[in-house]
C-alpha cells in the first residue's frame, strides 16, 4: 500500500516538474541560438498576412503578400494565461512563409507555401529581449541563428509599438484579452 501511495507520489511530482520546467532553449559556445528543431509543435498564436517590415517585406513586394506565424514555447504561454507576462526563458519562432493563389481548387485566396524567413525574439534569464535571425535558403533554415545588434530595427519597433512588454499581443486576440483582466497592458500603448 505504502509503496503504491509513494509511486503515486513520484509520477505526480514529475508531471509537475514537467509542467512548470521552462522549455530549455541552447546556444552554441559563439552565443548563436540554437532552432528548436520541434518549434512547429508549440502554441501558435496567430497568422500576419502582409504584416512583415524590413528585408522580409522587400522580398513580398517580388511575390504575393508574406505570411508570418507566431509560435511560442507551450510552457511560456501557459504562464502568460495565469499572469499576463511573459517568464524569463521565454522564446518565440516568427514563421514567415511566401503565398500563393490560384493553385489546386483556389481562386481568390492566399495560401503559405515555402519558409522565405525565420526569426526569433528570446526573454533571456535576466529578463532582456533579444532578436535572432535564422538564414533561410530554398526554404530551408540554419540550424543557428544569430545575434542581431542592438541597433537593429527590431528593437526599436518592438519597445514602442508593443502593447505587452517587447511583444505584439494586440495581434494575438486571445492574449489581448488576458493581458486587459491581468492589467499587464503597457500604460503609454496606443490602440
Ligand atoms: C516596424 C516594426 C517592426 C520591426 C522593425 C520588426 N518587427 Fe517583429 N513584429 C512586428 C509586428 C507588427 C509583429 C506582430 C506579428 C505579425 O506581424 O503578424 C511582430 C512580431 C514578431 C515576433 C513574434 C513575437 C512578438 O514580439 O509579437 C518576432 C519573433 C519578431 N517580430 C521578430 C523580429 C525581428 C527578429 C526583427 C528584426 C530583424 C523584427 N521583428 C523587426 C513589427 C516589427
Amino acid at each position: 500500500m505504502m509503496k503504491i501511495f509513494a509511486l503515486a507520489l513520484l509520477i505526480l511530482s514529475i508531471a509537475l516538474a514537467a509542467e512548470t520546467a521552462p522549455d530549455a532553449l541552447k546556444y552554441t559556445p559563439a552565443g548563436e541560438m540554437v532552432l528548436p528543431a520541434e518549434y512547429r509543435e508549440w502554441v501558435f498564436l496567430s497568422s500576419g498576412l502582409g504584416m512583415t517590415y524590413g528585408p522580409a517585406a522587400a522580398k513580398a513586394r517580388q511575390g504575393g503578400p508574406l505570411f508570418d506565424n507566431v509560435f511560442v514555447n507551450p510552457v511560456s504561454y501557459r504562464a502568460f494565461l495565469k499572469t499576463g507576462k511573459w517568464p524569463n526563458g521565454t522564446a518565440f519562432l516568427l514563421d514567415i512563409r511566401s503565398s500563393e493563389s490560384h493553385g489546386s481548387i483556389n481562386k481568390d485566396g492566399h495560401f503559405q507555401t515555402t519558409l522565405s524567413g525565420l526569426e526569433a525574439e528570446v526573454k533571456d534569464e535576466h529578463g532582456e529581449w533579444k532578436f535572432y535571425d535564422f538564414p533561410t535558403a530554398n526554404g530551408s533554415p540554419k540550424a543557428n541563428g544569430k545575434l542581431l545588434p542592438a541597433t537593429a530595427s527590431c528593437y526599436s519597433c518592438h519597445s514602442k509599438n508593443t502593447a505587452v512588454e517587447n511583444t505584439f499581443v494586440q495581434f494575438y486576440p486571445m492574449l489581448l484579452e488576458v493581458a486587459q483582466r491581468m492589467g499587464t497592458v503597457k500604460k503609454d500603448y496606443v490602440p
